[in-house]
């Protein structure tokens, strides 16, 4: 077993009923009321001091320690608040350990001077699936599994496929046809997974999943699967050891299937409750308007509901109407004191371009962060004087059409937000095509110069 004093500390309980069961069912649901399972620690009596001590130790001790794969993860390094697998099951491909940036130009453009980024996309698939996915592949593993399985909208297919390939299982993915960017679908090909493009969306491909998973010996890797949960909770746990303990006023993070709040919330409620942080920071979930089912659960239902519906947008990572996770979602976004916001395509876009102006470059999900604190500034929920931290989930290079697309000035053609587009103008790059000669890139230099002011 991984030296964790949580070991028999830990149980499944469902956020629905309250039942602990011993295991979980094939689709992860309850098998009483039919919701969730999360993990729970009834047991812990950390002190924090010595937790601390001894994850900066770990952190440390990496390249240092032949054979100390656990430690050099940025997932397992934390394993203290994990459900613990034994040690020859985990897969681990040195995950987490993610940077966090500080936002020049962007904290200059929202007046928000403290604005940092973790950059989750710098994970080895370039997304931040992998710190869920390690704790649950290996759980796969352990559990003896030959195929693992997930639908998706192409960054967990590609995670998925990468672990199981490393823990020599065969992996299945179904993703919604002509929906997912190429950088992700050829990861999953690359990876050896078996991939099955369906002529539905993302919601359609779930439904279908969890009909196979009754059926044939195929472990669930969406994020329904409470490991996930566990091993995404580590970015939270890391970004405080960068701030130093010191809990930022706002995390903001992009709402999907609503997995990733759920956990980084989870996180922050945990480490509050063992005295690692003094105050918790504030939670805020920010979907595309296309795809807004939480946004509208929020503010018109209250929370008392969530509707499904027909999602669209070309972030298309976010591309879900009915998320699995909105009610544990909700619950930390009431716990912690955060908002909801919805963003449109075009501020989308902007915001995306404005990221990739400091250098760091994410995909157009993440850039939903940017683009709600915006909002959320104007509004008077941020205020100038506080620190935000933006969680970037997918790097630049999943999806460079999008990109491509934006600088050369068609992304938006045909479509509805064709005349809207044109207040994205001033941030658009599209290269110079010249001919092989000299003057011609001096004259391309020297305007360049004339029109730095611009940048
Ligand atoms: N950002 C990116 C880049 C994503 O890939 C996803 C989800 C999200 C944000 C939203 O996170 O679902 O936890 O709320 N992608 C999933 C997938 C659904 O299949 O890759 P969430």
């Amino acid at each position: 077993m991984t030296t964790n004093q949580a070991a028999t500390t830990f149980r499944l309980r469902c956020i629905g009923c309250d039942q602990t069961p011993d295991g979980a069912q094939p689709d992860f649901r309850c098998a009483h009321c039919g919701d969730l399972l999360e993990f729970h620690f009834p047991g812990w009596t950390y002190d924090p001091a010595s937790l601390r001590a001894l994850w900066l130790a770990r952190r440390i001790s990496i390249g240092k320690v032949p054979g100390k794969a656990l430690d050099q993860s940025g997932v397992w390094r934390f394993r203290e608040l994990l459900p613990p697998i034994a040690e020859e099951h985990v897969i681990s491909m040195g995950e987490g350990n993610t940077p966090l940036y500080h936002l020049q130009r962007c904290a200059r453009a929202t007046g928000i001077e403290n604005l940092y980024a973790k950059h989750q996309g710098m994970n080895p698939t370039a997304s931040f699936k992998d710190t869920g996915m390690t704790a649950a592949a290996s759980a796969a593993h352990q559990a003896g599994f030959r195929w693992v399985a997930c639908a998706s909208t192409g960054n967990t297919s590609a995670s998925m496929a990468a672990y199981a390939a490393r823990g020599n299982m065969r992996s299945l993915v179904l993703i919604p046809e002509g929906k997912i960017s190429w950088g992700k679908l050829s990861q999953a090909l690359d990876y050896g997974a078996l991939t099955c493009q369906l002529r539905t969306d993302f919601d359609g491909c779930v439904r279908i999943l969890n009909e196979l998973v009754r059926q044939k010996p195929v472990y669930l890797l969406n994020s329904v699967n409470p490991c996930r949960i566990e091993g995404q909770k580590t970015a939270a746990i890391e970004l405080l050891e960068q701030l130093g303990w010191e809990s930022p006023d706002h995390i903001i993070v992009p709402g999907g299937n609503l997995g990733n709040s759920s956990a980084i919330g989870k996180a922050l409620l945990e480490m509050r409750g063992l005295n690692l942080i003094s105050r918790l920071p504030k939670l805020s979930i920010i979907q595309a308007r296309g795809a807004n089912p939480f946004y509208r659960c929020v503010r018109e239902f209250d929370g008392a509901k969530l509707e499904p519906m027909t999602a669209d947008t070309m972030a298309t990572a976010i591309r879900i109407g009915n998320p699995a996770s909105w009610k544990k979602a909700l619950r930390v976004l009431r716990a912690t004191g955060g908002e909801v916001e919805q963003v449109s395509e075009v501020e989308i876009a902007e915001a995306k371009a404005e990221i990739g102006a400091d250098g760091i470059g994410c995909e157009p999900a993440s850039a939903v962060t940017l683009a709600g604190l915006k909002k959320l500034r104007a509004s008077g929920f941020v205020q100038p004087g506080e620190t935000v931290v933006l969680i970037l989930t997918g790097h630049l290079l999943k999806d460079p059409d999008f990109t491509i697309k934006f600088h050369r000035g068609d992304l938006f053609s045909g479509t509805p937000d064709e005349r809207h587009a044109v207040q994205a103008k001033s941030l658009q790059r599209a290269p110079v095509a010249l001919d092989a000669d000299l003057t011609g890139v001096i004259a391309a230099l020297d305007a360049a110069e004339r029109n730095s002011g611009l940048y």
